[in-house]
Protein backbone atom coordinates (compact mmCIF):
# COMPACT_ATOMS: atom_id res chain seq x y z
CA UNK A 1 0.00 0.00 0.00
CA UNK A 2 1.81 3.25 -0.91
CA UNK A 3 2.60 6.02 2.31
CA UNK A 4 0.07 8.52 3.51
CA UNK A 5 1.38 12.02 2.28
CA UNK A 6 2.59 14.49 4.96
CA UNK A 7 1.59 17.81 3.75
CA UNK A 8 3.32 20.63 4.56
CA UNK A 9 1.49 23.02 2.94
CA UNK A 10 -1.49 21.93 4.91
CA UNK A 11 0.02 22.12 7.97
CA UNK A 12 2.04 25.27 7.62
CA UNK A 13 -1.26 27.07 6.59
CA UNK A 14 -3.21 25.41 9.68
CA UNK A 15 -0.62 26.24 11.94
CA UNK A 16 -0.52 30.16 10.46
CA UNK A 17 -4.15 30.71 11.29
CA UNK A 18 -3.44 30.08 14.58
CA UNK A 19 -0.56 32.30 14.72
CA UNK A 20 -2.30 34.91 13.12
CA UNK A 21 -4.80 34.91 15.91
CA UNK A 22 -2.38 35.06 18.51
CA UNK A 23 -0.30 37.99 16.45
CA UNK A 24 -3.62 39.99 16.56
CA UNK A 25 -3.73 40.10 20.58
CA UNK A 26 -0.70 40.53 21.25
CA UNK A 27 -0.95 44.04 18.70
CA UNK A 28 -3.56 45.23 20.84
CA UNK A 29 -1.50 45.30 23.71
CA UNK A 30 0.79 47.18 21.80
CA UNK A 31 3.19 44.19 21.68
CA UNK A 32 3.35 43.80 17.71
CA UNK A 33 5.92 40.54 16.61
CA UNK A 34 8.78 42.15 14.74
CA UNK A 35 11.18 40.83 12.41
CA UNK A 36 14.19 42.04 11.07
CA UNK A 37 15.84 40.35 8.50
CA UNK A 38 19.89 41.41 7.54
CA UNK A 39 20.93 40.30 3.86
CA UNK A 40 24.84 41.35 3.17
CA UNK A 41 25.11 40.92 -0.85
CA UNK A 42 23.43 39.43 -3.60
CA UNK A 43 23.32 36.40 -3.45
CA UNK A 44 20.09 35.37 -5.86
CA UNK A 45 18.94 32.07 -4.00
CA UNK A 46 19.04 33.97 -0.27
CA UNK A 47 17.37 37.23 -2.14
CA UNK A 48 14.23 34.56 -2.71
CA UNK A 49 14.45 33.16 0.43
CA UNK A 50 14.27 36.47 2.46
CA UNK A 51 11.42 37.81 0.46
CA UNK A 52 9.68 34.67 1.43
CA UNK A 53 10.08 35.07 5.27
CA UNK A 54 9.28 38.99 5.09
CA UNK A 55 6.08 37.95 3.43
CA UNK A 56 5.74 35.26 5.29
CA UNK A 57 5.32 37.89 8.52
CA UNK A 58 3.05 40.15 6.69
CA UNK A 59 0.58 37.58 5.92
CA UNK A 60 0.08 36.75 9.50
CA UNK A 61 0.23 40.46 10.62
CA UNK A 62 3.73 40.59 12.66
CA UNK A 63 5.76 43.60 11.06
CA UNK A 64 9.09 42.49 9.65
CA UNK A 65 11.50 44.45 7.66
CA UNK A 66 14.15 43.70 5.03
CA UNK A 67 17.36 45.61 5.62
CA UNK A 68 19.96 45.07 2.25
CA UNK A 69 23.47 45.76 2.58
CA UNK A 70 26.17 45.91 0.44
CA UNK A 71 28.97 42.83 -0.23
CA UNK A 72 31.89 45.05 0.84
CA UNK A 73 29.57 45.99 4.19
CA UNK A 74 32.28 45.58 7.04
CA UNK A 75 32.13 43.31 9.52
CA UNK A 76 32.55 45.86 12.07
CA UNK A 77 29.54 47.67 10.76
CA UNK A 78 27.51 44.40 10.65
CA UNK A 79 28.36 44.20 14.22
CA UNK A 80 27.46 47.49 15.14
CA UNK A 81 24.17 47.15 13.45
CA UNK A 82 23.27 43.97 15.01
CA UNK A 83 24.07 45.71 18.78
CA UNK A 84 21.24 48.06 17.72
CA UNK A 85 18.70 45.95 16.81
CA UNK A 86 19.47 44.09 20.20
CA UNK A 87 18.52 47.06 21.57
CA UNK A 88 15.45 47.80 19.84
CA UNK A 89 12.36 47.16 21.78
CA UNK A 90 10.31 46.87 18.67
CA UNK A 91 12.44 44.01 16.84
CA UNK A 92 11.68 40.30 18.50
CA UNK A 93 13.77 38.42 16.68
CA UNK A 94 16.93 38.88 14.20
CA UNK A 95 17.53 36.85 11.21
CA UNK A 96 21.22 37.27 9.22
CA UNK A 97 20.71 35.17 6.10
CA UNK A 98 23.80 32.81 5.16
CA UNK A 99 25.87 32.43 3.49
CA UNK A 100 27.65 35.90 4.49
CA UNK A 101 30.22 37.34 2.12
CA UNK A 102 33.57 35.67 2.93
CA UNK A 103 35.63 38.70 4.85
CA UNK A 104 32.52 37.89 7.45
CA UNK A 105 32.88 35.82 9.97
CA UNK A 106 29.76 33.87 10.27
CA UNK A 107 29.98 32.81 13.72
CA UNK A 108 30.64 35.90 15.20
CA UNK A 109 27.96 37.50 13.57
CA UNK A 110 25.69 34.68 14.58
CA UNK A 111 27.42 35.28 18.53
CA UNK A 112 26.42 38.84 18.68
CA UNK A 113 22.38 38.18 18.05
CA UNK A 114 21.09 38.47 21.50
CA UNK A 115 20.25 34.77 22.07
CA UNK A 116 16.54 35.81 23.52
CA UNK A 117 16.35 37.36 19.62
CA UNK A 118 18.00 34.36 17.99
CA UNK A 119 14.78 33.22 16.33
CA UNK A 120 16.81 31.19 13.78
CA UNK A 121 18.25 29.23 16.60
CA UNK A 122 21.65 29.17 15.51
CA UNK A 123 23.16 30.61 18.81
CA UNK A 124 25.80 28.58 20.70
CA UNK A 125 23.33 29.59 23.46
CA UNK A 126 20.00 28.24 21.88
CA UNK A 127 22.43 25.05 20.49
CA UNK A 128 23.29 24.45 24.58
CA UNK A 129 19.97 25.26 25.69
CA UNK A 130 18.37 22.75 23.42
CA UNK A 131 21.37 19.94 24.56
CA UNK A 132 20.35 20.33 28.07
CA UNK A 133 16.79 21.07 28.26
CA UNK A 134 16.52 24.56 29.24
CA UNK A 135 14.19 26.82 27.23
CA UNK A 136 15.11 28.54 23.97
CA UNK A 137 14.53 28.78 20.01
CA UNK A 138 15.31 25.73 18.54
CA UNK A 139 16.12 25.34 14.53
CA UNK A 140 13.31 26.40 12.43
CA UNK A 141 13.57 23.12 10.29
CA UNK A 142 14.09 20.43 12.75
CA UNK A 143 11.40 21.83 14.76
CA UNK A 144 9.26 21.82 12.03
CA UNK A 145 9.95 18.66 11.32
CA UNK A 146 8.76 17.61 14.95
CA UNK A 147 5.52 19.70 14.11
CA UNK A 148 4.50 17.02 11.20
CA UNK A 149 5.34 14.04 12.82
CA UNK A 150 2.53 15.87 15.79
CA UNK A 151 0.48 16.50 13.34
CA UNK A 152 0.07 12.40 12.20
CA UNK A 153 -0.07 11.42 15.93
CA UNK A 154 3.47 9.75 15.32
CA UNK A 155 4.91 10.04 19.14
CA UNK A 156 8.45 9.12 18.65
CA UNK A 157 8.52 7.80 22.31
CA UNK A 158 10.60 4.35 22.22
CA UNK A 159 10.81 4.32 18.30
CA UNK A 160 14.37 3.86 16.83
CA UNK A 161 14.94 7.54 15.08
CA UNK A 162 17.33 7.48 12.32
CA UNK A 163 18.41 11.00 11.31
CA UNK A 164 21.55 10.94 8.20
CA UNK A 165 22.95 14.17 8.46
CA UNK A 166 24.77 16.14 11.48
CA UNK A 167 24.96 19.86 10.22
CA UNK A 168 24.57 21.87 13.28
CA UNK A 169 21.36 23.69 11.29
CA UNK A 170 19.22 20.21 10.70
CA UNK A 171 21.19 16.75 11.98
CA UNK A 172 22.51 17.47 15.10
CA UNK A 173 19.50 19.27 16.28
CA UNK A 174 16.92 17.02 14.85
CA UNK A 175 18.34 14.45 17.11
CA UNK A 176 17.80 16.42 20.48
CA UNK A 177 14.74 17.39 19.55
CA UNK A 178 13.88 13.61 18.82
CA UNK A 179 16.05 12.06 21.82
CA UNK A 180 14.33 14.62 23.94
CA UNK A 181 10.74 13.09 22.92
CA UNK A 182 12.19 9.74 24.08
CA UNK A 183 13.22 7.84 21.04
CA UNK A 184 16.50 5.85 20.78
CA UNK A 185 18.25 8.22 18.10
CA UNK A 186 20.93 6.66 15.48
CA UNK A 187 22.81 9.87 13.61
CA UNK A 188 24.32 8.62 10.41
CA UNK A 189 26.79 10.54 8.18
CA UNK A 190 29.52 10.15 4.96
CA UNK A 191 31.58 8.06 7.37
CA UNK A 192 28.57 5.96 8.34
CA UNK A 193 29.83 2.32 7.18
CA UNK A 194 26.86 0.03 6.23
CA UNK A 195 23.93 2.81 6.13
CA UNK A 196 21.44 0.70 4.52
CA UNK A 197 20.95 -1.60 7.56
CA UNK A 198 21.11 1.08 10.24
CA UNK A 199 18.36 3.01 8.07
CA UNK A 200 16.68 0.03 7.72
CA UNK A 201 15.88 -0.26 11.77
CA UNK A 202 14.19 3.03 11.61
CA UNK A 203 10.84 3.87 12.55
CA UNK A 204 11.01 7.32 12.09
CA UNK A 205 13.93 8.43 8.89
CA UNK A 206 15.47 11.84 8.56
CA UNK A 207 17.13 12.23 5.30
CA UNK A 208 19.19 15.80 5.84
CA UNK A 209 22.38 14.43 3.17
CA UNK A 210 22.18 17.25 0.10
CA UNK A 211 22.38 14.36 -2.28
CA UNK A 212 19.39 14.20 -4.76
CA UNK A 213 17.31 10.65 -3.98
CA UNK A 214 19.74 9.58 -1.76
CA UNK A 215 17.69 7.13 0.37
CA UNK A 216 16.43 4.61 -1.93
CA UNK A 217 13.35 1.89 -1.23
CA UNK A 218 15.36 -0.77 0.42
CA UNK A 219 17.18 1.54 2.62
CA UNK A 220 13.44 2.18 4.25
CA UNK A 221 11.54 -0.28 7.06
CA UNK A 222 7.94 -0.69 5.44
CA UNK A 223 5.57 1.53 7.21
CA UNK A 224 8.13 3.79 8.69
CA UNK A 225 7.83 7.94 8.74
CA UNK A 226 9.96 9.26 6.18
CA UNK A 227 10.94 13.21 6.56
CA UNK A 228 12.44 14.70 3.51
CA UNK A 229 14.90 17.50 4.27
CA UNK A 230 16.34 17.81 0.97
CA UNK A 231 15.80 20.12 -1.70
CA UNK A 232 17.90 19.72 -4.69
CA UNK A 233 17.75 19.60 -8.52
CA UNK A 234 17.84 15.83 -10.28
CA UNK A 235 19.46 15.19 -13.58
CA UNK A 236 16.41 16.80 -15.23
CA UNK A 237 16.70 20.19 -12.96
CA UNK A 238 13.50 19.06 -11.61
CA UNK A 239 13.26 19.81 -7.76
CA UNK A 240 13.65 16.83 -5.56
CA UNK A 241 14.47 15.68 -2.07
CA UNK A 242 17.23 13.70 -0.68
CA UNK A 243 14.45 10.39 -0.31
CA UNK A 244 13.45 8.68 -4.07
CA UNK A 245 9.94 9.96 -3.66
CA UNK A 246 8.41 7.46 -6.34
CA UNK A 247 10.41 4.72 -4.74
CA UNK A 248 10.06 5.01 -0.88
CA UNK A 249 6.83 6.02 -1.45
CA UNK A 250 5.70 2.24 -1.94
CA UNK A 251 6.92 0.88 1.12
CA UNK A 252 6.93 3.45 3.83
CA UNK A 253 3.80 4.35 6.27
CA UNK A 254 4.35 8.02 5.84
CA UNK A 255 6.28 10.57 3.67
CA UNK A 256 6.73 13.84 3.11
CA UNK A 257 6.97 15.51 -0.51
CA UNK A 258 9.52 18.08 -2.26
CA UNK A 259 8.29 20.77 -2.76
CA UNK A 260 5.56 20.77 -0.29
CA UNK A 261 6.85 18.81 2.49
CA UNK A 262 9.06 19.91 4.92
CA UNK A 263 9.74 23.43 3.31
CA UNK A 264 6.89 25.04 4.32
CA UNK A 265 7.14 24.34 7.91
CA UNK A 266 10.39 25.74 8.17
CA UNK A 267 9.54 29.12 7.29
CA UNK A 268 6.77 28.57 9.48
CA UNK A 269 8.44 27.98 12.89
CA UNK A 270 10.75 30.71 12.12
CA UNK A 271 7.39 32.85 12.38
CA UNK A 272 6.16 30.58 15.67
CA UNK A 273 9.96 31.57 17.35
CA UNK A 274 9.36 35.56 16.62
CA UNK A 275 6.04 35.09 17.85
CA UNK A 276 7.21 33.21 20.88
CA UNK A 277 9.86 35.83 21.54
CA UNK A 278 7.40 38.28 21.36
CA UNK A 279 5.24 36.55 23.75
CA UNK A 280 8.13 36.07 26.44
CA UNK A 281 8.83 40.19 26.18
CA UNK A 282 4.95 40.77 26.60
CA UNK A 283 4.96 38.72 29.97
N1 LIG B 1 20.30 30.19 4.62
C1 LIG B 1 19.66 29.06 4.22
N2 LIG B 1 18.77 28.68 5.16
C2 LIG B 1 18.84 29.59 6.17
C3 LIG B 1 18.15 29.74 7.41
O1 LIG B 1 17.30 28.94 7.80
N3 LIG B 1 18.51 30.81 8.16
C4 LIG B 1 19.47 31.67 7.76
N4 LIG B 1 19.75 32.69 8.58
N5 LIG B 1 20.13 31.57 6.62
C5 LIG B 1 19.80 30.53 5.82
Amino acid sequence: MPAQLIDGNALAQQLRANMATEVAALSAQGHRPGLTVLLVGEDPASQVYVRNKVKACESIGMASSLERHPADLSEAALLARIRELNADPAVHGILVQLPLPKHLNADLVIETIAPEKDVDGFHVASAGALMVGQPGFKPCTPYGCMKMLESIGCNPRGKHAVVIGRSNIVGKPMAMLLLQASATVTICHSATPNLAEITRQADILVAAVGRPKFVSADMVKPGAVVLDVGINRDDAGKLCGDVDFEAVKEVAGWITPVPGGVGPMTITMLLQNTLEAAQRKAQ
